[in-house]
């Protein structure tokens, strides 16, 4: 049995998430895969938890819940999120801290001390990978450590391990999709209920899926961030968020989609990047057409040279979702 050594940095939503599937699946990955994965480190920003002997991911996760961390009895102060990556003996970093595009820290600089500690990193934050992508590729391979942030973009929907492994012999010629599932589930309430836009973004935040500031998500940051991952991974490119032509949502009204329903299409915020062109805009898609997803989901579909059109549709966000996605990372890194 190979015991892997987790460390997870940044404990909200997703990070607690991360632990609480961690420990419901720890039995079945052992059993499957021959691996152990066991909790040793929890970095937050006003502190954390060290602990070589391996944390009890539902405590934290129940701590997490009620917000009080500092009650874990290895609680320390000092040990923020830079100090449990340098300190703790960690074979693999999930970096969980919130997304920020400007920046992309305090992620980029926990993803960074990682690699350069010779630390394994798995994300779901999109920001680092939006605005540094060259730069933690190049570090990760010069601490010959890998890199994998399957979470980052669609959640649960496989996209960068599909390409990887099994489109390994195809030339990726364009791709597009419905990237964003606050965006999705805003304008499928809007044209199937009538629900006011107001409305339908509260209920977005209700369901917790929205950023903590929904304006990335409705005036298409957030795709278009997943936009520029997807381009520089998959087509090669060396695009940054400020490559991209966006327009959001907010100008869609309940009479345009009505007016769009009546002659058999919806609009839906597409993502799209092609001939290195990264565009994010409202679209008129037919309603029997493979992109006209509804709810929360996300679709992509990639054009391929061999395999022709590969369309990929499933929960784009969610913290057990997004937790699919980073334990096959940490998989799959374990297994090498
Ligand atoms: N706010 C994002 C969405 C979360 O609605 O898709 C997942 O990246």
């Amino acid at each position: 049995m190979k015991k892997i050594r987790i460390s997870i940095i940044g404990f909200g939503v997703i990070g607690s998430g991360v632990a609480k599937v961690i420990s419901k699946k720890r039995d079945y990955i052992k059993h499957r895969h021959g691996i152990d994965l066991e909790l040793v480190g929890i970095g937050e920003r006003n502190g954390g938890i060290a602990c070589e002997d391996g944390v009890d991911p539902i405590e934290a996760y129940n701590l997490a819940k009620t917000k009080e961390m500092e009650k874990h009895p290895c609680w320390k102060e000092e040990m923020n999120g830079i100090n449990v990556i340098r300190e703790v003996n960690a074979d693999i970093v999930v970096e969980t801290t919130p997304t920020n595009i400007d920046s992309g820290e305090p992620g980029l600089s926990h993803m960074m001390t990682a690699f350069k500690n010779k630390r394994h990193v798995v994300t779901s934050n999109k920001g680092p990978l939006a605005v540094a992508y060259k730069e933690l590729i190049k570090t990760a391979e010069e601490n010959d450590v890998q890199f994998r942030f399957e979470a980052s973009v669609g959640g649960a929907m496989p996209v960068f391990n599909l390409v990887r492994e099994c489109l390994q012999a195809n030339k990726i010629l364009s791709i597009k999709g419905i990237l964003n599932g606050t965006c999705n589930y805003i304008l499928t309430r809007m044209s199937t209920e009538g629900m006011s836009y107001e409305h339908a973004l509260s209920e977005a935040q209700e369901l917790g899926i929205a950023e903590t500031n929904p304006s990335y998500d409705v005036e298409g940051m957030d795709t278009a961030c997943k936009l520029v991952i997807l381009a520089n991974e998959i087509l090669g490119m060396d695009s940054t968020y400020k490559d991209v032509e966006i327009e959001g949502i907010t100008g869609i009204t309940i009479e345009s989609l009505k007016l769009a329903s009546d002659k058999g299409y919806t609009i839906k915020l597409i993502g799209e990047v092609e001939a290195e062109k990264l565009r994010v805009a409202p679209r008129l898609v037919p309603k029997d057409h493979p992109l006209a997803v509804g709810g929360t989901l996300n679709v992509m579909s990639l054009h391929t040279d061999l395999a022709g059109e590969i369309t990929i549709t499933g929960k784009g966000a969610g913290a057990i979702e997004t937790s699919s996605s980073i334990l096959s990372d940490v998989i799959n890194i374990a297994k090498r």
